[in-house]
């Protein structure tokens, strides 16, 4: 059993990631004020203070820490770029150094979308990334401060879908709740991604550690799908209405920061390295479909204030 700490523990991946290591690990979550009754103890702290974590990192004294700690907003990075770099890159840096100096085994998530998506096929952790908005050059530049800092850590380019504590976070939920309500949604024909189910995530990143891994990875889905595509598909799991979903070119959305159209990653590496396949989204889709019988999403609601 090892002692994991976890930044950015009420977000998507960082709630869902908490409630699957606790099952054979010591979990404490650091958040900065959202998280009421999780079963887990939890740490507060903004990490715009610099080396707030520090009496984390020497009270707790974790053998694992997890990065999921990030301004993810695409649009909020555009407006807020100080913001972005302070999340994005210094906290990543000053975290690497902490754990470098402690030898605590860290793993910091990183993005498919440090990629400019003009690729003919799937990219490895040897393509050039060419980043095209703020979230991405600051996500870039984060993990080249990891680099430098602490080069055994893992670095995880991660895309994922999964029940959030806002049930706003994931694209399976913005199709979920709009679909539920009736309400018409446009579906991206042109950009093309390898989501993965964040349970599945969870999964891998721990066995990413519990293997000794180090360096870069794409922790993605093996398969590769549009977004219009994987909107159709969660209509049909749930069985709600697929002819509300309206295919659309992401280049005629209202969005500000610029989108990549092909963000499909090789999981060679991580499959070779991990010694097993890689699960895709549909049976990652079956899996939170499962989860929204249980009354999951309910569950993880009831942790926040
Ligand atoms: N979602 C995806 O498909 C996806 C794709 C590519 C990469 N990633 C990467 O995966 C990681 C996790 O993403 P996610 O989707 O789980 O993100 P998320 O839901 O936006 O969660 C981000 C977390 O960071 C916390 N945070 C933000 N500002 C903070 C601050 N000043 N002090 C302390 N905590 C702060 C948030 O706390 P609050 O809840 O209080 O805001 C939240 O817990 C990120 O590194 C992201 O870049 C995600």
């Amino acid at each position: 059993m090892a002692r994991i700490l976890i930044t950015g523990a009420s977000g998507l991946l960082g709630i869902n990631l908490a409630m699957e290591a606790m099952r054979d690990h010591g979990i404490i979550g650091v958040d900065r004020g959202k998280l009421k009754s999780a079963p887990f103890p939890v740490i507060k702290a903004n990490f715009y203070d610099r080396h707030v974590f520090i009496p984390a990192l020497d009270n707790f004294r974790p053998d694992w820490v997890i990065n999921c700690a990030a301004l993810t907003n695409l649009e909020e990075c555009e407006k807020h770029p100080g913001q972005a770099k302070i999340l994005n890159i210094n906290l990543a840096r000053d975290l690497a150094e902490d754990c470098m100096k402690r030898k605590i085994k860290l793993i910091h998530l990183s993005t498919d979308a440090v990629f400019d998506g003009t690729k003919q096929g799937a990219y490895t952790e040897e393509d050039e990334p060419n980043p095209q908005n703020i979230y991405a050059q600051t996500k870039l530049a984060g993990e080249q401060a990891v680099r430098d800092a602490y080069p055994q850590a893992i670095i995880a380019r991660v895309n994922f879908f999964g029940w959030s504590m806002s049930g706003r976070r994931s694209l399976a939920e913005f199709f979920f709740n709009n679909l539920s309500e009736g309400r018409n949604v446009n579906g991206f024909t042109d950009v093309i991604f390898c989501p993965m189910w964040v349970t599945d995530l969870s999964r891998i990143l721990i066995r990413m550690l519990e293997n000794n891994l180090s360096g870069l990875y794409h922790v993605v889905g093996s398969q590769a799908i549009d977004k219009y595509r994987f909107g159709l598909e969660v209509a049909r799991r749930f069985g709600l209405r697929e002819d509300l979903i309206l295919p659309l070119s992401v280049e005629d959305s209202d969005l500000t920061a610029r989108r990549s159209h092909n963000l499909w990653m090789s999981v060679h590496k991580l499959s070779t390295d991990l010694g097993c396949e890689i699960p895709d989204f549909s049976t990652g889709l079956d899996g939170f479909y499962t989860q929204f019988q249980q009354g999951y999403p309910q569950k993880i609601r009831s942790y926040q204030q």
